[in-house]
């Protein structure tokens, strides 16, 4: 009788694991707390206590680079190299891997090497970067876990650029791979249809992302977005909408690139800089060429955009679909780039792919050899983003001065490079390898200069938090000042932190969120006068370290009159940095909108926030400090306990013992004794009444009521609010404490 039955019980017709619908397509607005949980432990095959810098640190990296520049002037049959030299692609592969970078959050960038994974591995404009990837497999098979795909991509990038002559300015390894794809990060609102390889610019919906029209004078960008539209790094090469003007397309160039924390002189360099070297490949009509990698035919292994025609490689090259080189050497360092650009009149011409770009009206203007065929000649090119630099004023007056000044050029590029490379790694305590530069000349790089004394001892350690106690500055003072310092940390690009005492500096101290923190500073600094000035020995306290230290002795002592004893662990050794090491302009990028932790939303926030609720926003604020759910519930309780609002306000503050690190938090929160009630229009804020008496008991923001209203965050605080939940909530918190205290501490921790 079960002859022929499947003794599973039926067939298997579809519903694979994860297939859509799911979740967030039936509750599109729901938030993401799995967003904090991405990219972790579980998914990392090498184990989450491997030693990445140790490994790295036991690599020749002359040898190892050596080995690239063998292999970068090769040629293998199923990729050739244009003009046996495969550095342009190269060069190519890791400013796209580095572009993707944004000052707003700090996200993307070569950290994490994510151009491996989807959506960056399969966006059209990193077309043909999936055979650059492929072609070093072999250098990173055999330096395996010592040497991580980012790293291997910037360092390949570099030695790109040494063998055609251009001078590096350095080079850090340190940046640790992601283990799965991304799906944390926002690229854009767009949707659009990835098995169609045409430039997505056909599909006119990059309208989405901008405010105004191209020429007015509002015309911007959504934050915190860097590239124009869905799919490309920066800009569409052939102009707006691919319209060929110039003029729109040094606009677009313009935006994108100050959102990469560029100015009109590392643009310039870098635009001029890369264009010197390798060419464009259109040989194929778009619509010919196959799916992406990440929805390619299985057998394709993960290579994308297969090319039907000829061989589909070499001379019958399709990537971007324009066309040509832009230099007579296109493997050596020169100024032929701006020469050229400027000597010439340019006319717009089509490719054989179909796309517009730009060629010399003059006949006698000099022409570039073939990549491929032996003996042929062909006109140089530009694309529509190069007549830009020419057509645009400003850069235009870069681009005379490069002209004029080679050396000039090559410095401004060499730099601009390191940063473009190097944006998202964070303090140079990370940096690691003979090659990295330890000066403290960048800015960009936050510099703190290194301790100038012997970190507090122990018994030292004990004296001052005596002596910050001793002036009455209250728990929630001194936590929420050492929260500030600690909280513009963002795990994205690793800048922010109590480190370097920043808080006391222009433009944090200045920011509405930080003015209670103001007086609190200047209270420490006393006690960090009279403490230094009584020290006999080398030992000295720095005023970033006594901010932490004022919100552990606080934690401390809230714990204590709850009647739990801890000790919260407290590593000396910070620095303050000056006013002079500290870009103004960069870090008011990490001034919050919205900062759910002190309960605090920017005035401005109904104009400046397009579509997203303020406790996305607290979500987004909660991954960048690297919490996980957990760790983000058990943060707020206490940091709510202790009274630690922006404003000092009552809001969120479920308590009548302010200051005392209870969990009443959670049990207001998860009692049913209330009822929530909206006391705003926009459902901003609310009261919390008593079904009894009908009395308002508690204020509270949508920062609050998030931790009882969402199932996953409710669930944690479930477990806080417990009879048994006190004294786990206690330990819970100080090690999240002392988590978000030691964020920034790459010196001690790498
Ligand atoms: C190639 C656009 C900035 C380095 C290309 C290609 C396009 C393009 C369309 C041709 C891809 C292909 O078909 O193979 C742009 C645009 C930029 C920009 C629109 C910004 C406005 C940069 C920067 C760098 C760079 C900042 C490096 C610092 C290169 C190199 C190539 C290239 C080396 C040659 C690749 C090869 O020979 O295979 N660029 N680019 N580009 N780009 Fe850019």
């Amino acid at each position: 009788e079960m002859e022929g039955k499947c003794p599973f019980g039926g067939d298997r017709i579809g519903g694979a694991i994860g297939t859509p619908p799911a979740l967030s397509d039936w509750y599109p607005d729901r938030l993401k707390v799995e967003m904090l949980h991405q990219n972790g432990p579980q998914a990392n095959p090498l184990g989450d206590d491997f030693d990445y810098a140790a490994a790295f640190d036991r690599i020749d990296l002359a040898a190892l680079k050596q080995e690239i520049k063998t292999f970068l002037t090769s040629s293998v049959a199923w990729w050739p190299s244009d003009y046996g030299n495969y550095g342009p692609q190269m060069i190519r592969m890791a400013w796209h891997a580095a572009g993707t970078y944004r000052i707003a959050d700090g996200r993307g960038g070569a950290g994490e090497a994510l151009q491996r994974f989807a959506p960056i591995s399969s966006w059209w404009d990193n077309g043909n970067t999936d055979k650059s990837r492929r072609l070093i497999w072999p250098i990173k098979q055999k330096y395996g876990s010592a040497l991580s795909w980012g790293d291997l991509m910037v360092l390949t990038g570099n030695c790109a650029l040494e063998i055609m002559g251009f001078p590096t300015y350095g080079f850090a390894g340190g940046r640790h791979d992601a283990w799965e794809a991304d799906s944390a990060t926002y690229w854009g609102p767009e949707v659009w249809d990835p098995t169609k390889v045409q430039s997505p610019d056909s599909m006119v919906n990059r309208d989405k992302r901008w405010h105004g029209q191209n020429g007015d004078a509002d015309y911007d960008l959504e934050n915190p977005l860097a590239a124009t539209h869905q799919a490309l790094i920066y800009v569409n090469p052939e102009g707006p909408y691919a319209n060929g003007d110039p003029l729109g397309s040094a606009r677009d160039i313009r935006i994108a690139f100050t959102r990469m924390a560029m100015n009109d002189e590392e643009t310039v360099a870098l635009i001029a800089g890369g264009h010197a070297f390798g060419k464009s490949h259109g040989m194929v009509p778009a619509d010919q060429i196959g799916a992406p990698p990440e929805i390619a035919p299985i057998e394709a292994m993960g290579l994308g955009w297969h090319n039907p025609v000829g061989t589909g490689s070499g001379e019958f090259t399709m990537t971007n679909g324009i066309e040509g080189s832009w230099t007579p050497d296109p493997t050596q360092w020169d100024n032929s780039y701006l020469e050229n650009l400027f000597k010439f009149e340019w006319e717009q011409t089509k490719s054989p792919a179909g796309a517009s770009q730009w060629t010399p009206i003059d006949p006698s203007a000099p022409r570039t050899p073939d990549a491929h065929v032996q003996g042929k000649m062909n006109p140089l090119m530009m694309m529509t983003s190069d007549i830009a630099l020419k057509l645009d004023p400003d850069y235009r007056a870069v681009c005379e001065k490069f002209l004029g000044d080679f050396d000039a050029f090559t410095q401004a590029f060499s730099k601009a490079w390191y940063k473009l490379t190097h944006r998202d790694m964070g303090p140079r305590e990370r940096y690691l390898g003979p090659e990295r530069t330890l000066e403290n000349d960048l800015l960009w790089q936050d510099p703190i200069p290194p301790l100038d004394h012997d970190p507090v001892g122990d018994a030292d350690i004990a004296v001052l938090k005596q002596a910050i106690m001793a002036t009455g500055l209250s728990v929630s003072d001194l936590v929420f000042t050492a929260f500030s310092a600690a909280a513009t940390y963002r795990n994205s690009d690793k800048r922010g932190g109590a480190n370097g005492a920043r808080l006391a500096l222009a433009p944090q101290k200045d920011w509405v969120v930080n003015q209670r923190t103001v007086p609190v500073v200047a209270a420490l600094r006393g006690v960090m006068a009279d403490f230094n000035a009584a020290q006999g020995g080398s030992a000295r306290v720095s005023l970033a370290d006594l901010i932490v230290l004022g919100g552990c002795a606080a934690v401390e002592q809230a714990a204590a009159d709850a009647g739990v004893d801890v000790t919260v662990p407290f590593t000396p050794g910070r620095r303050d940095t000056t006013q002079d090491l500290t870009d103004i302009e960069m870090f008011t990028w990490l001034k919050p909108v919205v900062d759910g932790f002190r309960n605090y939303v920017d005035d401005q926030f109904e104009t400046i926030a397009r579509d997203v609720a303020p406790e996305e926003l607290f979500l987004d604020k909660a991954q960048l400090l690297a919490l996980t759910a957990p760790e983000w519930v058990a943060l707020v309780g206490g940091l709510r306990a202790m009274g630690a609002n922006y404003d000092n306000s009552a809001k969120g503050v479920f308590t009548d013992r302010v200051g005392v690190l209870t969990n009443d938090f959670f049990t207001v929160l998860t009692s049913m004794d209330y009822e929530w009630k909206k006391t705003d229009a926009t459902g901003m804020t609310f009261s919390l009444d008593d079904r009894n008496t009908g009395q308002s008991r508690f204020q509270a923001t949508r920062s609050d009521l998030i931790f009882g209203s969402n199932s996953q965050l409710r669930a944690v605080a479930e477990v806080y609010a417990s009879g048994d939940g006190h004294t786990r909530f206690v330990k819970d918190f100080v090690k999240v404490w002392d988590k978000v205290m030691m964020l920034d501490r790459f010196d001690v921790r790498r």
